[in-house]
């Protein structure tokens, strides 16, 4: 196995030749920036990571490694218009830097050109990786869909919770494994249970980002603190508070997720604070790890040589207690 960093150095160098090729129609502008901008390129990453889990040819899935970095991000570009948000990796977002339109067509293209990517492997993988790349793909539509939905609905429960971050995060963490898995030749079995990690750590690694969006530096985030409240989003920690809440704390809450004439910093400020006094972000860690814990299970079915098991098992740590 290599070092994080030397697979991210891998998958920048895959970066920096498709912008070496790229065209120069303004259509693809923001793509170069979204791309530039960094992040932690988690999913392309775990691409290389399941195929040398399996002892496969690391070379053969750069491509579609690049591929499921680039359906991220044109989520990203989405997903952005759809939260109002004004910041991303630090910079603008692209919809802000540009407009609306152009974040979303520079979204569609690079649905597409990751689609080419993705499906550029050996002919003989071609069918499971299709599979699994088109039902992923509709999952994350299904969870953004839910997520906008539960924006303005008021009984969201838990369970509905976990069901929507299950699909609009964790389907493509633990389909960017199973790719690279699929790509090394692994058993169906094999592939299955590292897909079942991958779920699970995105879950785990979904209710991270909310606790982010709330208690997170600012500084290092990348992301406006507090969008999430702004948005009425129904995280873990909304729900929780809601139903941990007192009368007063109830009708606060409620109160400032009703108004229509408000500044954002104050409702952030007291929303926050009575996540504070209820002390949901350390129940939303508590549940976090429960999920990091059924992760490592799925991992123990695989039956990985210890050094391999060991290695996931410390990237997976520190996805739990990151910074941005
Ligand atoms: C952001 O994903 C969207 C979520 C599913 C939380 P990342 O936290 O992986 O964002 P980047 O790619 O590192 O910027
Ligand atoms: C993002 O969830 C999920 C997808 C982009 C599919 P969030 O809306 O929480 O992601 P961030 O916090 O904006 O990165
Ligand atoms: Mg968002
Ligand atoms: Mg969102
Ligand atoms: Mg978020």
């Amino acid at each position: 196995m290599k070092t994080i960093a030397e697979y991210q150095e891998l998958i920048s160098n895959q970066i920096d030749i498709l912008e070496d090729n790229r065209s120069q129609l303004a259509l693809y502008d923001p793509v170069s920036y979204i791309l530039s901008i960094g992040g932690k390129r988690l999913r392309p990453v775990l691409t290389l990571i399941g195929t040398d889990l399996f002892d496969g040819n690391l070379e053969d899935s750069y491509k579609s490694a690049l591929g499921i970095e680039m359906f991220h991000n044109f989520t990203l570009l989405h997903d952005d218009i759809m939260d109002d948000a004004p910041l991303r990796r630090g910079k603008e977002t692209v919809h802000e830097k540009w407009n609306i339109n152009s974040a979303i067509l520079s979204g569609d293209v690079m649905f597409v050109q990751a689609f080419v990517m993705v499906t550029s492997c050996k002919t003989e993988y071609l069918r499971s990786v299709l599979d699994l790349f088109n039902v992923t793909a509709i999952e994350v539509c299904e969870g953004q869909h839910l997520d906008m939905e539960f924006e303005t609905r008021e009984d969201v429960t838990i369970p509905e919770y976990i069901e929507m971050i299950k699909l609009k995060t964790s389907v493509l963490v633990g389909c960017a494994l199973k790719l690279g898995a699929i790509l090394a030749d692994a058993t169906e079995a094999e592939a299955n249970l590292i897909y079942d990690f991958g779920l699970n750590l995105g879950i785990a690694f979904q209710i991270q980002d909310d606790i982010l969006d709330v208690f997170g530096d600012a500084a290092l985030f990348g992301k406006q603190v507090g969008g999430d409240i702004l948005a009425n989003k129904k995280t873990y920690l909304l729900l929780k508070a809601l139903e941990n809440a007192n009368e007063t704390q109830e009708e606060e809450l409620n109160s400032w997720m009703n108004v229509t004439d408000y500044q954002a910093e104050q409702k952030v400020e007291a929303v926050t604070a009575i996540f504070n006094d209820l002390k949901v972000k350390e129940q939303a860690e508590s549940v976090m790890w429960s999920y990091y814990d059924k992760s490592i299970e799925a991992l123990n079915k695989i039956g990985l040589p210890k050094d391999k098991y060991d290695y996931l098992l410390n990237f997976s740590k520190s996805l739990m207690v990151r910074t941005k």
